[in-house]
Parts: C-alpha cells; structure tokens; sequence
C-alpha cells in the first residue's frame, strides 16, 4: 500500500516517526509530506531515516516537483493518512483551500483520506472545529479518534492522537476494501450498544453496554470489503470508517431501523443490548417522589433478533448471548428458539464484557463450536467476522436447502 503522511504541527508530531514504521513493517511504502509548522516538532532527518525516502514539504520545490509532482503523489497514493492532524489542517479541507503541499494533495487524490485529530481538548470541543469534523465526515473522511486522556498541555480530556499502532491498523483496514475483503460485495446489518426506554423526560432504563464489541465487528466487516449498516444506540464512540451509522434511542427504534435495512442484507449480527423491558406509558412530566415506594409497569420490547432470523429469507443471522451463568446452555436454547445460524456467547461480569476492551468468546451453531481465548475486542472482531464470512459462504454454496439444515450438514 502506498500512503501519503501528511504531519502537522501538533506537540503529536513527535511520535510520527514510530507511526511510520508501524506502516512500513505492514508493508507500506510511506511518503512523508510535512508541513511547515510540523518542521518545528520534528525533524526531516529523523523521518527521512524511518520513511526511506526524501520528506516532500513545499509545493514550490523544483527538483521534487520534477521527480514526482503534486499530482503524481496525490495518484500515487492508495490512502492520504494526516498524523498528527490540527484543527487548522481540519478547517482548511473542510474550506477547500489549498495553500501548501498537503492541502493540495488532498484535494487532488482520488484515494481515501484519513485524520488522526490530536489538540488540546478545548480546541476539540470548540463547535468550529466538531461541525468541520462532521462536514469531513460526511464527505467520506475517516476520522481516526482522537483519544482521551492527559494531554501536552497538562490538562485532560479529548483530542489525544490515537497511538500509532493504533492508527496504522485502522488504515489497512481502509485499505483491504479493494477487492480482497471475505465480505465483499456483500452487505452486513449490525445493531450496537444500549437502548434507552424512557420513563418520564429526564429518565430511563438501560443496559450496561458501551457499544464496543459490536462497533468493531462493524469495523472488522467492513475491512473485509462488506458494506456495513451500523444501526448504535446511544455510545460515546465515534463510527468505524466507511460505515453507515443510524443512530437510535428505543428498542423500537431499533427494531425499526433494522427493518428498514434488512431486506438487502446478507448478514446480520446483532450485538446491541437491547432492553427486554419498557415502561407501559412514559409519564409526560417528571416525576415526582410522593410515596415511599414506587412501582414502574413493564411492557415487553420487540425482540430484534428473533424478527429478523423468522422473516421468509432471512440473512445468515448472528446473536450474543452475554450471561452471567450457565453461558453455553443459555446460548443453546437461545440458538434454537430464535432460530439463528450462529450464536456468540460470552461471560460478562469481572473483568470481561460490558464496558472491557477485552473479551472471549465460543461461537455455537448445530452441532460446532469454535472458542476464542480473551483478546482485545479488535483482535476477538476480526476472528469472529472471519468465522461468520466462511459459514455464510458454506450456507450460500447450499443452494436452496433450508439455512439450518445446511449449517448441519457442513458441520
Ligand atoms: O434473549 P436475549 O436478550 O438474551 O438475546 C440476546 C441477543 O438477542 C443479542 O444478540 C441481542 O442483540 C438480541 N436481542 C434483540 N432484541 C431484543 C433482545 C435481544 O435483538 N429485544
């Protein structure tokens, strides 16, 4: 994979030399494009020794001009990665404008573009800086991060740049999207997170989930060339690139946005934590404590899940079952009563599950298991899609014959 890095001026700038050879040992051949400011954080011999080739800055360089002009490198590139990117550099592809090097690349290349944001948290926050970020977003830049935590500054909060090992995984999963995906051609519907299901206006009831696994099995799906409709209720995780996000509140909701998108998948997984449970009626006012005890009536929610696996062609459709006990006979039964193709079971409580980075997990079907030792979400996403696109594949080769009794037979 060919990628233009483009560095700008951010405190950030100095771990771009690990950045680069996070790529290069993924195989990468990596131009380096700086940008003045970035000159001052650090230095072209550092990054010329790591990238292995001359660091481009000046739009108006003759000589590098004439070995490769601006626009050969923007054709070049297979993706334009921005490590660290500033608010400046955000503000200024969002305008259009193009008055160094980098800006012009970005506004003369075909291939993806990629921003690893890293400012100070204020700076993040500012809604200049969140509205270019949606703008960019919306025009198909990828916006990797930004992290959070204690910054340069001394402060806390968003707007760390993501580590690189972190930012150079991300960018070949933008790049496997080029026709050697497991998934490609295909489309995967996920559902992600909690739901909220309102009491009065300023309550609700939830589950405890960040939304985490199921946005990096969207995330895993999509490297592998599927087109990914990621229905999330509400998380505090920015969407995988080149995913399709359809943010919901309620079960309903979500039941609803599925529906709307089910008929042209080809898979669904549905990793959100959807509640079991609604209040009969959402109280218009707040309310207020009167008594001593209280009682709140509880209606079913739509299982989303269970409505998809029963539709007269359903996708190759996926459930978890997070339990506290008892994981494997509970994801058996649940297996077999909402007819799934497949089921991924995990213990949750300690220090696995909800709100973890790490997860295990065993995959149950008819008559097969594979189990998944705990590993980060990323890593536990991608063995999983891997997993869920080869028995996809082995239903689809069967022909017409019923889903499960083809799962039976191969397995
Ligand atoms: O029945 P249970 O909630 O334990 O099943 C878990 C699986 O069902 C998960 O895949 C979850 O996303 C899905 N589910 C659903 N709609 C519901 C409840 C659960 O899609 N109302």
């Amino acid at each position: 994979m060919n990628i233009v890095l483009g560095i700008t001026g951010g405190i950030a700038a100095y771990k771009a030399p690990d950045l680069v050879r996070r790529l290069r040992e993924r195989g990468a051949e990596v131009q380096i494009v700086m940008t003045a400011s970035a000159e001052e954080f650090v230095t072209e011999t550092a990054l010329q020794a790591v990238s292995g080739r001359p660091i481009r800055s000046n739009l108006w360089d003759k000589e590098a001009e004439a070995a490769m002009s601006h626009i050969e490198l923007a054709r070049w590139a297979d993706v334009v990665l921005i490590a660290p990117a500033t608010a400046e550099v955000m503000a200024r592809i969002v305008s259009g404008a193009a008055p160094d090097l980098l800006t012009t690349i970005c506004l003369a290349t075909e291939a993806p573009i990629a921003l690893a944001p890293a400012m100070n948290h204020v700076m993040w926050n500012n809604p200049a800086t969140q509205s270019n970020r949606e703008i960019l977003e919306k025009r198909g830049i990828h916006i990797l991060g930004p992290g959070t935590g204690s910054q340069a500054c001394g402060e806390t909060g968003a707007g760390r740049m993501l580590e690189p090992e972190t930012i150079a995984a991300a960018v070949f999963e933008l790049g496997v999207g080029k026709g050697e995906g497991l998934l490609e051609g295909s489309t995967v519907v996920v559902t992600a997170g909690p739901t909220r299901e309102p009491i009065d206006p300023v309550r609700y009831i939830t589950n405890r989930s960040s939304g985490k696994m199921g946005y990096a099995i969207a995330r895993a799906a999509a490297a592998q060339g599927a087109n990914v409709v990621l229905i999330s209720g509400p998380v505090s995780i920015s969407a995988p690139p080149g995913v399709e996000v359809h943010p919901v509140n309620t079960a309903q909701e979500m039941f609803d946005a599925t529906h709307q998108h089910i008929a042209n998948a080809d898979i669904f997984i549905a990793a959100a934590a959807v509640a079991d449970y609604r209040p009969a009626a959402v109280e218009k006012q707040k309310i207020k404590k009167k008594h001593e005890t209280s009682r709140i009536d509880l209606v079913r929610c739509p299982d989303i899940l269970a409505s998809v696996a029963a539709l007269p062609r359903p996708p190759f459709t996926v459930g978890f079952a997070a339990e506290t006990e008892k994981v494997e006979d509970y994801a058996r039964l649940k297996l077999s009563a909402k007819k799934l193709n497949m089921i991924i079971a995990n213990q949750v409580g300690d220090d696995l599950g909800f709100d973890h980075d790490d997860n295990a997990a065993s995959v149950l079907w008819n008559n097969g298991r594979k189990d998944f030792p705990k590993a980060a979400k990323s890593d536990l996403a991608r063995d999983l899609v891997e997993l869920i696109a080869e028995h996809f594949h082995a239903s689809r080769g069967a022909d017409t014959e019923p889903r499960l009794t083809v799962i039976s037979n191969k397995d």
